[in-house]
């Protein structure tokens, strides 16, 4: 592969690019723990590592490179595949873990704190290695095939995308005529969105709050920006912590769903002056600006889980702050020009992977089962056309079942008399 543009003093390892290839050991440990505690992927593994299905493929693997992905991307090796990997998200990269992962035969390229124009060498050498399949979070390993390697988008035999915003792209694309190879949209599996999206956010959100600041939920008045399935785990979480949950949405049907679940809900402009904590969830640009950050309360804390950057403006925060300092890992205090500060945690990034480790262990397992089962679909079945494509149901069923079974749980199943009384109602009888 090619150097990057500019790989600063990232350390180069066989193949793979990495900053610290002296943290190996304890990415390794971590990758033990997570692993540990991922008997669905690890079952896949044992399953089907002997047959290889996935033999000679390349595998193009853009995700947030924690140790729970280091996981999947072995997982992928032993099936076969040979898997190049980068971050999808510069602050979410943990170099202990890049380091640990390449050492295991997986291509990485990626570093924590990767510069805008690193982060993209790093997508475009992941592209060098001509992978037939790709994995997704976000949507910019396939925009870049939509775009400047549009020449590649006839190589790639179908992909899996991860999260809300890489779908909402994807479908754009489509759409719009323009996507060209198959997309399995895994987000929107059952066994994705209803654990890891809600469950999952609702604990790493809090997690990256507490890690970072030290400080209680309970007591707080949280105003929770948007409540699509991430949103609903993240008030859910907080309800529960002991804060007084406030939630601000566009869509009538989600407000009532939060109002019926016990929420208040309110207009941002409202809400603003009453919380304590904001935490932005929408997967929209400019939610928390500049009226909001003129009302909110001295000391109030902003954080941002969605995809992208963009959700709370920071241009406008630092166009209202006479100074801003660090003042604990992962916080600034912007001292506003009226003598308020506020602090923003994670430099507005994804607070849960910037500022913690991701969604918790077994969530990450569901998720990343469902990927690598969507992997196996498109090297299996029949070919599917250019499209964003259902996790199959068979899929989504088989990796709740692995896991009600790793954890010993057992369920009915219908007598014959039910399995003849539906089919009569079926057969309209
Ligand atoms: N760990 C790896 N990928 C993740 C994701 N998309 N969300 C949360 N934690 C993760």
């Amino acid at each position: 592969m090619p150097p990057l543009p500019s790989p600063g003093d990232a350390a180069v390892t066989g193949r793979s690019e990495v900053r610290h290839p002296e943290l190996a050991e304890e990415g390794r440990a971590r990758m033990v723990w997570a692993r540990a505690h991922m008997p669905v992927l690890e079952g896949l593994r044992r399953r089907l590592a002997p047959s290889s299905p996935l033999a000679g493929m390349r595998l193009g693997m853009v995700l947030h490179l924690e140790a729970k992905t280091a996981v999947l991307a072995e997982t992928l090796k032993a099936l076969g595949a040979q898997v190049t990997a980068t971050g999808s998200n510069p602050l979410s990269t943990q170099d202990a873990v890049a380091a640990a992962l390449a050492e295991t035969g997986v291509d990485v390229a990626a570093w924590h704190g990767a510069t805008p124009e690193e982060y993209r060498g790093c997508l475009e050498r992941v592209l060098d290695a001509r992978p037939r399949l790709v994995i997704d979070d976000g949507g910019d390993l396939v925009a870049l095939l939509h775009g400047e390697r549009s020449e590649q988008a006839g190589e790639i035999l179908g992909g899996a995308e991860e999260t809300t915003t890489g779908v909402t792209r994807l479908r754009a694309l489509e759409r719009a005529g323009r996507l060209r190879f198959p997309m399995i949209a895994v987000n929107d599996g059952r066994m994705k969105h209803l654990f890891d999206n809600r469950y999952g956010t609702g604990q790493s959100v809090w997690d990256g709050y507490m890690r970072t600041t030290n400080l209680t939920v309970a007591g707080k008045t949280v105003v929770v920006c948007g409540y699509g399935w991430c949103g609903k785990g993240v008030a859910l979480r907080a309800a529960g912590l002991g804060a007084r949950v406030i939630v601000t949405e566009v869509d009538p049907v989600a407000a009532a769903e939060a109002v019926m679940e016990g929420h208040r809900v309110l207009p941002l402009e409202q809400a603003a002056p009453l919380a304590d904590v904001v935490v932005t969830v929408t997967g929209m640009a400019g939610v928390v600006t500049a009226p909001h950050i003129a009302a909110m309360r001295d000391g109030a804390v902003l954080m941002n889980a969605g995809h992208f950057d963009v959700e709370i403006d920071k241009p406008a925060l630092a166009g209202a702050s006479r100074s801003v300092t660090r003042v604990r890992e992962g916080i600034d205090a912007y001292r506003l020009k009226d003598g308020r500060t506020l602090y923003l945690l994670a430099e507005g990034r994804l607070v849960n992977l910037a500022a913690g480790d991701g969604h918790p262990v077994e969530i990450m397992d569901l998720t990343f089962a469902l990927q690598v089962r969507c992997m196996l679909r498109l090297v299996q079945g029949e070919p599917l056309p250019p499209g964003v494509h259902p996790v199959p149901a068979e899929v989504d069923e088989e990796v709740a079942r692995a896991y009600l079974a790793a954890g010993g749980w057992e369920i009915d199943r219908l007598t014959e008399a039910q399995v003849r009384y539906r089919s009569e109602w079926e057969a309209g009888t």
